[in-house]
């Protein structure tokens, strides 16, 4: 089958000023993850590969870039869900790695576990071999600004990939650092399995963004992948998923990006924005800042 992919820089709202740099990253990113499907790679390495660009992308607030947190440290958290065994590895509260995708993808394959947070993750991934980073150098001027004005608003707060490669194997990825100016230790919904992201072979695969403590709550990305499994298209699977999301909190600030098992993309949002790239029929990035327009 033709693969697919689409990949977001967040749901929330932010100053279209914004816009054109937010466009150039989720274009970069998505076709950095199509290359890897057009080559006959895994949906697996292409989310990987596409949020890896988001993570160190400094315009996204996962990896580099991200938000400090209230002892002006960025923490970072992420999942990655393989449709194929319906595994998936996380890892929360790190500090010391760059790429946080890439150790919950270790921890899916080379270790017996499926979830690891703070020091005990940062152990891990020493283990695996990945550099130990000083914190530091995850920090942007713009986001120390915010750290020292306590703000607790910001643009967005999470990156993530769904595909489907030639074999029909789906996946799911998403990268946080969460919100800003978050208390130490919090951990939202993005390194939860069926919260954060959720990929299941046959069904597709669904990343979230938003408020992460309503989407945890709501189990959004399974809530939307069960919408799938029921014969919805992904435009009817995203409404019902904002609708059930709006009727259970007064401004539920989420956002979904999918694909179905036929290769169908689908976004949808009930913030004021979701920045979203995707590749159209004729193999060419584009993107949207409405999460509309998704083919
Ligand atoms: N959606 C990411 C978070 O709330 O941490």
């Amino acid at each position: 089958m033709n693969p697919k992919i689409i990949v977001h820089g967040g749901a929330w709202d932010w100053d279209d000023a914004l816009d054109p740099v937010k466009k150039d990253g989720v274009e970069t990113a998505v076709s950095l993850g199509y290359d890897v499907l057009k080559a006959g790679g895994s949906a697996l390495d292409a989310v990987e590969t596409a949020v890896n660009s988001l993570e160190d992308n400094p315009v996204f607030d996962a990896g580099t870039g991200g938000y400090l947190n209230q002892a002006g440290i960025v923490q970072l958290d992420a999942l990655i869900v393989d449709g194929a065994t319906n595994n998936f590895g996380a890892v929360g509260g790190v500090t010391t790695v760059k790429n946080p995708i890439s150790l919950a993808r270790r921890v899916m394959i080379d270790s017996d576990f499926c979830f690891f947070v703070g020091k005990g993750a940062e152990l891990q991934a020493e283990q695996f071999g990945f550099p130990v980073i000083d914190n530091q150098i995850l920090v942007t001027p713009e986001m120390l600004e915010f750290f020292n004005a306590q703000r607790t608003d910001g643009p967005s707060d999470t990156v993530g990939a769904v595909a489907i490669d030639q074999d029909g194997n789906v996946a799911a990825a998403t990268s946080t650092s969460g919100t800003p100016y978050k208390p130490v230790g919090r951990v939202g919904d993005s390194p939860l399995f069926g919260s954060g992201g959720y990929a299941e072979n046959g069904i597709g695969a669904v990343g979230a963004t938003g408020h992460g403590e309503h989407i945890m709550r709501l189990l959004l990305s399974k809530f939307t992948s069960d919408q799938l499994a029921k014969g919805l298209s992904t435009a009817e699977a995203g409404q019902a998923a904002m609708a059930f999301a709006d009727q259970r909190f007064e401004e539920s600030m989420c956002g979904v990006i999918m694909v179905d098992a036929n290769g169908q993309l689908g976004a949808a949002h009930t913030t004021p924005k979701l920045a979203v790239g995707w590749i159209d029929a004729d193999g060419v990035a584009r993107s949207s800042m409405s999460g509309q327009d998704v083919s």
